[in-house]
C-alpha cells in the first residue's frame, strides 16, 4: 500500500526555557493508505498533540509531516476528526450537524442526501436525525459525531479516544460499526485509545508509544482476519498480542 502520512523527525516542545515541556518525538513513521493504525500509549505521551499536528492545527517544533505527498502547513480539510468530547453544536439537529460539515466545505447537502441517509442507517440513527444533541444518549451523540467526521468522505480519519466516555456495551457496539465502515469505505484511520484490547481488535497495526516524550517503541502487525468480533479476543494470537503490549508497558512501569 502506498504511504499516505509520513512523519520525519517530528518533535513537539511546548513553551521554552525552564518551563518547556518536551511532549513528543522525534519520531519517524509512515502510515499507509487505507490502514487502521492505533496509537497506544500512556497519558501525556503526546498522542493528541500528534493528532493535532497531522491535522495541521498545531505546528511541529522540528521535522515535517506530509499528507498525500503534500507538506502539512495549516489546517487540512480532507480529514475527519473526532475527539473524546464530541463537537456537535446544540442548536442544530443531528442531520443539521452532519450537513454543517458539508456546508463548511462548500458542498451542497442536497447533493449528498442519499449518502447522509446511508451513513445514519449504518450507525442506527436514521430515526433520530431530526432530534437535537441533548435529546440523544452519550453513545448516540458519539455516533452522530462519527457521521460528522465521515460525511465529507475524507481519505483520513483522526479519532482521538472517541469511545473513551462510553459504557462497555455501547463501546463494543460502536467499535463494530466503526470496523464495518472502515472495511466498506477504507479510509485511513489513526485511532487513539488507552485500551490495549480495543487497539488490537480494530487495527491492522498498533504503534506502542513510550511515556513522554512519546516515541514509537514498537509497531505491532495484527495479522488477524477482519471482521473481528468479540470472539477474536479469546484466540491465542489475540492474547499473544495483548501480552506483548502489556510487557512493553510493564517494562516502562506504566502498568
Ligand atoms: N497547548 C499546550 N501547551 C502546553 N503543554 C501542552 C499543550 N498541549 C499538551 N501539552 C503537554 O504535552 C504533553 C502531551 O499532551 P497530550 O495531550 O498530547 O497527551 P496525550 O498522549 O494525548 O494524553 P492523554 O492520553 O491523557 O489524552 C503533556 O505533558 C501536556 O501537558
Ligand atoms: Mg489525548
Amino acid at each position: 500500500m502506498p504511504t499516505l502520512i509520513e512523519l520525519s523527525g517530528v518533535k513537539k516542545v511546548f513553551g521554552s526555557g525552564p518551563e518547556a515541556v518536551h511532549a513528543f518525538g522525534p519520531v519517524d513513521m509512515t502510515i499507509e493508505d487505507g490502514e487502521f493504525i492505533s496509537l497506544l500509549g500512556p497519558s501525556g505521551c503526546g498522542k493528541s498533540t500528534l493528532m493535532l499536528m497531522i491535522a495541521g492545527l498545531l505546528d511541529t517544533t522540528e521535522g515535517a509531516i506530509t499528507l498525500a505527498g503534500r507538506r502539512v502547513a495549516g489546517p487540512q480539510t480532507d480529514i475527519g476528526i473526532m475527539f473524546q468530547d464530541n463537537t456537535l453544536v446544540p442548536w442544530r439537529t443531528v442531520r443539521g450537524n452532519i450537513d454543517l460539515q458539508l456546508e463548511m466545505r462548500g458542498i451542497d447537502p442536497a447533493e449528498r442526501a442519499a449518502d447522509v441517509e446511508e451513513l445514519l442507517r449504518s450507525v442506527h440513527l436514521e430515526d433520530f436525525q431530526a432530534r437535537y444533541p441533548h435529546e440523544l444518549s452519550g453513545g448516540m451523540q458519539q455516533r452522530a459525531a462519527f457521521c460528522q467526521a465521515m460525511v465529507h468522505r475524507p481519505k483520513t480519519m483522526l479519532l482521538d479516544e472517541p469511545l473513551g466516555k462510553l459504557d462497555a456495551m455501547t463501546r463494543e457496539n460502536i467499535r463494530s460499526d466503526l470496523q464495518a465502515l472502515w472495511m466498506q469505505k477504507r479510509p485511513t484511520v489513526v485511532f487513539v485509545t488507552h485500551s490495549i484490547e480495543e487497539a488490537i481488535q480494530l487495527s491492522s497495526r498498533v504503534a506502542v508509544i513510550t511515556p513522554r516524550p512519546g516515541r514509537i517503541e514498537r509497531i505491532i502487525d495484527i495479522d488477524l482476519p477482519f471482521p473481528r468480533d468479540f470472539e477474536v479476543k479469546s484466540s491465542a494470537a489475540f492474547i499473544g498480542h495483548v501480552r506483548e503490549t502489556q510487557e512493553i508497558f510493564r517494562n516502562y512501569g506504566v502498568i
